[in-house]
């Protein structure tokens, strides 16, 4: 692998672990925040991903340790994550779903971004990659399916 690959490679995986770890913050918060009994559920989904979450950046900095780079401190981070921002209406659970649904597709659309620039070059860290896409995608199926019914009742 030349190394202006390899840089690029590295730089695409910490990309993808901060998403992470701002899912994971997002996700917490959220599913702590909400209220009521219509919130349920997704303050269930939400407690459950936190570890999924948590667990893909794990994957990520170990994969950025292997291929030659240095995982981040926290002083590095920027959040992004603006449509995941506690309401100050706490039974606004459509909002959050939605926020959900967006941090699923922009972690989506990462892998899917590291999956092609590893093509041919880096099986590895493509494998990775393709393995966390599959459960955002698992993740984005059931807030879409949340917010179709969520959006019937409301
Ligand atoms: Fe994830
Ligand atoms: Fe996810």
């Amino acid at each position: 692998m030349d190394s202006s690959k390899r840089q690029q490679i590295i730089d695409e995986l910490i990309v993808a672990y901060w998403m992470e770890i701002e899912t994971v913050m997002s996700y917490l918060a959220n599913s702590t925040n909400l209220d009521g009994v219509r919130a349920e559920e997704i303050k269930k989904s939400l407690a459950a991903d936190v570890t999924a979450e948590l667990g893909h950046a794990q994957s990520l900095a170990r994969r950025i340790k292997t291929v030659g780079g240095i995982v981040p401190g926290s002083l590095k981070f920027k959040a992004s994550q603006a449509s995941l921002q506690p309401s100050q209406d706490t039974t606004d659970v459509v909002t959050v779903i939605k926020g959900v649904i967006d941090a699923e597709e922009g972690a989506i659309t990462q892998y899917n971004k590291i999956i092609k620039i590893c093509d041919g070059i880096d099986y590895v860290t493509q494998d990775l990659a393709i393995t966390n896409l599959a459960d955002e995608e698992e993740h984005r199926r059931e807030f879409v399916g949340f917010l179709a019914e969520y959006e019937k009742r409301s």
